[in-house]
C-alpha cells in the first residue's frame, strides 16, 4: 500500500543498507527534491550526511537564509553554505546570450562543489535529487535547457572525477509522491509545494549581461509579486509566477519626479506539464495592486508590464 509513511519507512531502510557508516554529500539547492533528499537522508543516517549549498547570488530575496534556517537551524541537518556569489558574477561578466549563460552557470556550479567537496574527507557517497521523470528523460535523451541544466546538476562530473558512489532515494518517485513525503518528514509546506525555480535562477530572468544591482531589484519585485499571490490565495492556483528584468529604460513620473527607470515585466503560467502552457488570468485588481506596489517599492523601476504570451509561441522563461 502506498502511503508516505511506508514510503518513508521502506526507504530509510534501503538507504541504511546501502551506505552503513559510510559519509554522504549532498548538493542542496534549496528546490523540492533535493530538500526532501536532505530530509530523508538525514533521517536515516543523520551526521553521517553533509551537505553544501552554493549560494550563486542569483537566489531570489532571503532564500540562503530560509535554506539555513529550515535545515541547518530547525532540522540539525549538517550544511556548508558556500557564498560564490563574486565567482558567479563575475565568469558572467559581458555575456548576454542565454544558452553561454546557463553553460557558464552550470560549469561554474560544478567547480564551487568540486572544490567544497574536495574539503570534505572520507566522503563515499553523493547523495541526488534524481526522481522518476529525470530517469526517463535521461534514457530518452531529450534535449531542452531544462536537461541540459538537470544532468549537470544530477548526473554530471562529478561521480567519476571524484570516485564516488551514487545514492538516489527518490528515483522510483513522480513528483507528487515526493511532496507527500517532504511534508510527511516535516518540510515546511511552502518549501514542498513552491514553484519551479530553474538551476540558473535569477540569471535567466536578468535579459542580457548580468548585473549585481539589476538582479538586486528583480529580488524586490519578484518578492512583492510573490507575497501578494500569496496573500490573495492564488499561488496555488498558478503553476509558477515570477518577475522578469528588462533591461530597457522607459519614462514614467514617481511622486513629482519624471523618472527614467527600467521595466519589470510580471509572468504567470498555468500547466500540467510545463510543455505547453497558458497566461494565467490574474484579476485586473490584483495585478493594478502588485504594479503600484512595484513602482512604490523598488527604486529604479518605472514601469510593469504582464506578459500574455501562451507557450507555444513563447517559453515560460523569458530566456
Ligand atoms: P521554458 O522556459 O522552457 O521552461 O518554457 C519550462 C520549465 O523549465 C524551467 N526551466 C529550467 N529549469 N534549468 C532548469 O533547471 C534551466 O535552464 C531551465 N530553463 C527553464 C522553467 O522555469 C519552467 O518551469
Amino acid at each position: 500500500l502506498w502511503t508516505p509513511d511506508n514510503i518513508i519507512e521502506d526507504s530509510l531502510a534501503t538507504i541504511r543498507a546501502q551506505v552503513g557508516t559510510d559519509k554522504v554529500l549532498l548538493g542542496l539547492s534549496g528546490g523540492v527534491d533535493s530538500s526532501v533528499v536532505a530530509a530523508l537522508l538525514h533521517r536515516a543516517i543523520g551526521d553521517q550526511l553533509t551537505c553544501v549549498f552554493v549560494d550563486n547570488g542569483l537566489l531570489r530575496l532571503g532564500e540562503g537564509d530560509q535554506v539555513m534556517s529550515t535545515f541547518a537551524r530547525h532540522m540539525g541537518v549538517r550544511v556548508i553554505r558556500v557564498d560564490a556569489e563574486e565567482r558567479f558574477l563575475g565568469r558572467l561578466k559581458g555575456v548576454s546570450d542565454p544558452e553561454q549563460k546557463r553553460k557558464i552557470i552550470g560549469n561554474t556550479f560544478i567547480e564551487v562543489f568540486d572544490d567544497e567537496a574536495s574539503k570534505i574527507q572520507d566522503v563515499q557517497w553523493l547523495a541526488q535529487g534524481t526522481i522518476y521523470p529525470d530517469v526517463i528523460e535521461s534514457a530518452g535523451a531529450k534535449s531542452g535547457k531544462a536537461k541540459v541544466i538537470k544532468s549537470h546538476h544530477n548526473v554530471g562530473g562529478l561521480p567519476d572525477d571524484m570516485n564516488l558512489k551514487l545514492v538516489e532515494p527518490l528515483r522510483e518517485l513522480f513528483k507528487d509522491e515526493v511532496r507527500r513525503i517532504g511534508v510527511e518528514l516535516g518540510l515546511p509546506s511552502e518549501m514542498v509545494y513552491r514553484h519551479p525555480f530553474p538551476g540558473p535562477g535569477l540569471g535567466v530572468r536578468i535579459l542580457g549581461e548580468v548585473q549585481r544591482h539589476d538582479a538586486h531589484t528583480l529580488r524586490l519585485a519578484d518578492h512583492i509579486f510573490i507575497e501578494e499571490l500569496r496573500r490573495a490565495d492564488l499561488y496555488d492556483q498558478v503553476s509558477q509566477a515570477f518577475a522578469v528584468f528588462l533591461p530597457v529604460r522607459s519614462v514614467g513620473v514617481v511622486g513629482d519626479n519624471r523618472q527614467y527607470a527600467h521595466v519589470i515585466a510580471l509572468r504567470a503560467v498555468e500547466t500540467l506539464d510545463f510543455m505547453t502552457a497558458r497566461w494565467a488570468h490574474l484579476p485586473y485588481e490584483f495585478l493594478d495592486l502588485v504594479c503600484r506596489r512595484i513602482v512604490n517599492e523598488v527604486p529604479g523601476v518605472s514601469r510593469v508590464v504582464y506578459d500574455i504570451t501562451g507557450k507555444p509561441p513563447g517559453t515560460i522563461e523569458w530566456e
